[in-house]
């Protein structure tokens, strides 16, 4: 446990606040993602949604013994900005439901949470090193690299899958399996060579 050094006061201040601020986003997340994994058409997706919920769930107890290791008990600060990030996240469900566009709804929605955690994880991990807390300093530098690693797993699958989806090039693969059909198909596919050429 870090000693107490009254000139970090206010860093431990704002670093606790943001804590707490993140822990209420992480199980808000635990209650939103069966939502996400329940709105997916794609089994690749469903699936990157139900091990992030997993590993959310596991974040939820990181940032527990992170404040421990600050010798404080949990505490929650309702975070705005996810609540937010949450009910836009329903809104462009609804309005997608059904589009073969809505895969693509459901990742541009949830890197939008994504690029939230990685923010404030990437400050708290910072943080928490400036304050000399090696071991909240490296739990939170996991949870770090698992938000990220989620975060280019979603950009993956919405080159490989989500995003020709919505654009209707597996639809037309599936109605029109001919020599011509692929043709066509492979000169749309030209049209967006980001999509195609990574991953
Ligand atoms: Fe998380």
């Amino acid at each position: 446990m870090k000693t107490a050094n009254p000139s970090s006061a206010p860093l431990e201040a704002l670093f606790l606040d943001e804590l707490a601020d993140i822990y209420d986003a992480e199980n808000r997340l635990v209650r939103a993602l069966p939502r996400m994994v329940k709105a997916t058409t794609r089994e690749e997706l469903q699936g990157a949604f139900e091990s992030h919920l997993a590993e959310t769930k596991g974040h939820v107890e990181t940032v527990r013994r992170v404040f421990a290791a600050f010798g404080r008990s949990p505490r929650r600060s309702r975070c705005e900005a996810i609540e937010g990030l949450l009910m836009e996240a329903d809104e462009i469900v609804a309005d997608h439901k059904g589009s073969p566009a809505i895969d693509a709804a459901l990742i541009s929605a949830a890197q939008k949470v994504e690029h939230y955690e990685i923010a404030s994880y990437g400050c708290l991990h910072e943080w928490a090193a400036s304050l000399g807390n090696e071991e909240a300093a490296v739990l939170l530098r996991k949870i770090l690299e698992e938000e990220k690693t989620a975060d280019e797993s979603l950009t993956v699958l919405a080159r490989w899958h989500c995003n020709e989806q919505a654009l209707g090039y597996a639809v037309a693969r599936e109605a029109s399996p001919t020599e011509e059909g692929e043709r066509s198909l492979s000169r749309r596919s030209s049209k967006h060579p980001v999509a195609f050429t990574e991953g």
